[in-house]
């Protein structure tokens, strides 16, 4: 069964907070532990340079977002788990898709709408101030989102339309060059994650200078707990706990029957400061130990540094391959590489055994096909399909195509899995010969 891609991209600008870990971490990580999702997170360090000049807060921010993922209990061997810049496949992405990007989808964006919209005002020239990289932010977003076809990316509302561009683009993209090269991916909001009130009360982040780092020691956790706003309501006197951002606080740490007896201690009126004592005591229990391997983590760079190529190489494999169709179909090809009949022949010893197309059914009731070399090796094979019809239909007119390169991209395309990928020369050559050995045979017969 085709597993859900799930891809989420984290600006490396900032120091992980406890509303980043509430509203991001937590669930993501807990998302990448099942079975039928694969999951795609990384570090958008090449998006921290749009909002961000400060060379050193890139790289230590990029240090601390990496250990806390890893220090909450991202698994790496199970997801994919990398930092942006190491794929260069996403730079090489951005540019084929800026060159179907409508401009004016791009003046629509709202980051971009707003800054303009903001100079206006000031009676500034539009687009005093605005770089291309804010201008451009959404394609290298789509690019992200495009290189592993994700189908999910869970973000926060103010990315939706990120989310939307990125639709829009892959969908031009696949209008022009007549073929389903990417997936529409599709925004995911996780309803039941709520938004963790910052100190102040209004949502925690960094815009708001309210939050609470995520790895602070014990004793400034406390401190920075005690310093939360609440009314002043008096020891005794009942507290609401549906407009207090400390129950909130607490709610989002605490099991269901934990958050029932804080609810009835309100209603009993808790001291503020008992409950802030209770508040930190939840917290720290479930942040003590992840704590104890951020710091360890956080100390040796040099192996987080490892890890994150260790993710790239693994990312790379599906995003060298895809690149590779990609180019070849916007026509970034080798000279050589025509589907000629010459480089067929140059590629396929006419003396060996003949590749075989085979058809099969695998457990999951679908139909299959495969392309095999003559010693068995297998060249391409199939999506599911349906009815052994279409995937016969799809078989044939592959053969078909024969080494005619330029008729097979699109029918590979339909073809493939996804997430797979060609040899398109390998594969055009032992078509060629079945080709060929099919005329050959259908003209013996008359
Ligand atoms: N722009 C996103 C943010 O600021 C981060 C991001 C970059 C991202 N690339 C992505 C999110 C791809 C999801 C998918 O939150």
């Amino acid at each position: 069964m085709q597993k859900k891609r799930v891809l989420t991209g984290i600006t490396t600008t900032g120091t992980p907070h406890l509303g980043n870990y509430v509203g991001a971490i937590r669930p993501a990580i807990a998302a990448s532990r099942r079975a039928d999702v694969e999951s795609f997170y990384f570090l958008a360090d090449y998006h921290a340079l749009v909002k961000c000049d400060d060379p050193a807060r890139v790289q230590q921010s990029t240090l601390e977002i990496a250990a806390s993922w890893l220090a909450c209990g991202l698994d790496p061997d199970r997801v994919f788990f990398y930092r942006q810049s190491d794929i260069p496949e996403i730079p090489e992405l951005t540019w084929l898709l800026t060159c179907v990007t409508a401009k004016g989808l791009l003046n629509r964006a709202h980051a971009y709408k707003a800054a303009v919209d903001q100079n206006t005002a000031s009676n500034e020239d539009a687009d005093a101030g605005i770089t291309a990289g804010l201008y451009m932010y959404p394609v290298l977003m789509s690019a992200d989102i495009l290189l592993f076809n994700a189908h999910s990316v869970p973000v926060g509302r103010d990315q939706v339309q990120h989310i939307e561009i990125a639709r829009d683009i892959a969908q031009r993209f696949n209008h022009i060059y007549a073929a389903d090269y990417f997936t529409l991916p599709e925004a995911s909001i996780e309803e039941n994650v709520a938004t963790l009130p910052g100190t102040d009360g209004r949502k925690m982040s960094k815009s708001y200078n309210n939050t609470i780092p995520l790895w602070l020691s014990a004793n400034d956790l406390k401190k920075a707990i005690l310093g939360i706003v609440t009314d002043s309501r008096a020891p005794g006197e009942p507290k609401d706990p549906d407009t207090s951002n400390l129950f909130a606080i607490y709610q989002a740490f605490a099991s269901a029957d934990e958050t029932t007896a804080m609810r009835r201690a309100f209603a009993d009126g808790i001291a503020w400061g008992e409950a802030k004592q209770k508040l930190f005591e939840r917290i720290d229990a479930e942040l003590a130990p992840q704590r104890a391997r951020y710091d360890a983590l956080i100390a040796r760079p040099a192996d987080i540094e490892e890890q994150l190529h260790a993710g790239a190489q693994k990312a790379r494999e599906r995003s060298r391959a895809f690149i590779e169709r990609l180019r070849w179909a916007v026509g970034v090809r080798r000279l050589t590489d025509r589907g000629s009949s010459v480089d067929a022949k140059k590629s396929a010893d006419t003396t060996a055994a003949l590749p075989q197309m085979k058809s099969y059914r695998e457990a999951d009731g679908k139909f299959y096909f495969k392309l095999e070399s003559g010693d068995g090796a297998t060249l391409l094979q199939s999506r599911g399909f349906g009815s052994p019809k279409d995937a016969g239909r799809l078989a044939a007119a592959l053969v078909d195509a024969g080494d005619n390169a330029a008729a097979l991209g699109a029918l590979l395309v339909d073809a493939l899995p996804a997430d797979a990928s060609a040899n398109v020369a390998t594969v055009a050559a032992a078509l060629g010969r079945l080709k060929a050995d099919k005329l050959a045979r259908e003209q013996a017969r008359q």
